[in-house]
């Protein structure tokens, strides 16, 4: 009889389980310590050895794509700054660096993906290439561009719509550094979106390296549903500290686990 009471109580808890109520009654599974594999695709990091302030040779560069794939990510969209008179890059600068990278990717036997794009900066020129100019786009019609620190430049929303109008996707990278957007409230990024940016944020942010304002503001943004993507924006080592930091917080586990974000479309 205690036989038959213990074969009916397991019975029961394999009903429960295949009906997945333990992830309802006790939330959704959190990620194993350190597993982006579900994103597969960081979008933004520079990687390419010697053209801007990341990595400086080949050797950094693999040593850091290792490093990122021990996170789980599979391909890479590779974004060197384009900021005129400081790093003055262009498909010229990036596409023979990157062709050294992929021959070093080969030669190590790793199985990963990489593509170069840029991260470029917003000002005069860009508002000018924004009408007419070919850029260096991912994902077909995705581009990544910065906005100075301190001020929303004026021509901003004219400037999304020119890129719109070319069917080009504006992706805004680390949002949450551009306070000036947010300050009032989510209004104005909720604007941005519905124009057709995407916004992207950093690892860092949610570990606090940047201070707990742009911390809290990163989380209330990924709740209101406005971050399509998280980004290493790798440089360097730190920026792989940074990702394995922001694991250490359990907060961070559960938005990963709960928020769908669209890096695996990439
Ligand atoms: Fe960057």
């Amino acid at each position: 009889m205690v036989h038959g009471q213990q074969l009916f109580s397991h019975s029961i808890f394999l009903i429960f389980v295949d009906m997945g109520i333990f992830s309802k009654l006790f939330g959704p599974k959190l990620p194993e310590a350190h597993d982006l594999s579900a994103l597969h695709t960081d979008l933004h990091s520079h990687l390419i050895p010697g053209i801007d302030d990341g990595v400086e040779t080949v050797e950094d560069s693999i040593n850091m794509i290792k490093g990122l794939m021990k996170f789980g990510y599979r391909k890479f969209i590779t974004t060197p700054h384009i900021l005129p008179g400081m790093y003055d890059n262009s498909p010229d600068t990036i596409l023979p660096r990157l062709e050294l990278v992929r021959q070093a990717i080969a030669t190590e036997g790793l199985n990963v993906e990489i593509d170069a794009a840029a991260e470029y900066y917003y000002d005069e020129a860009f508002e000018e290439m924004a009408k007419e100019t070919p850029l260096m786009m991912f994902s077909g019609n995705h581009i990544l561009f910065e906005l100075p620190n301190m001020h929303e430049p004026p021509m901003l929303k004219h400037t999304v719509f020119a890129l719109t109008v070319r069917s080009i996707v504006p992706v805004l990278a680390h949002v949450e550094r551009y306070s000036y957007l947010y300050e009032q409230g989510l209004s104005e990024l909720e604007e941005l979106v519905n124009m057709g940016v995407e916004l992207q944020v950093n690892y860092g942010t949610f570990l606090g390296v940047y201070g707990p304002k742009l911390q809290k503001a990163a989380y209330q943004m990924v709740d209101a549903g406005l971050i399509s993507y998280l980004g290493s924006d790798l440089h360097g080592e730190k920026h792989l500290q940074y990702i394995k930091g922001a694991f250490a917080d359990k907060k961070f586990r559960q938005m990963l686990a709960k928020h769908e974000f669209k890096n695996k479309d990439l």
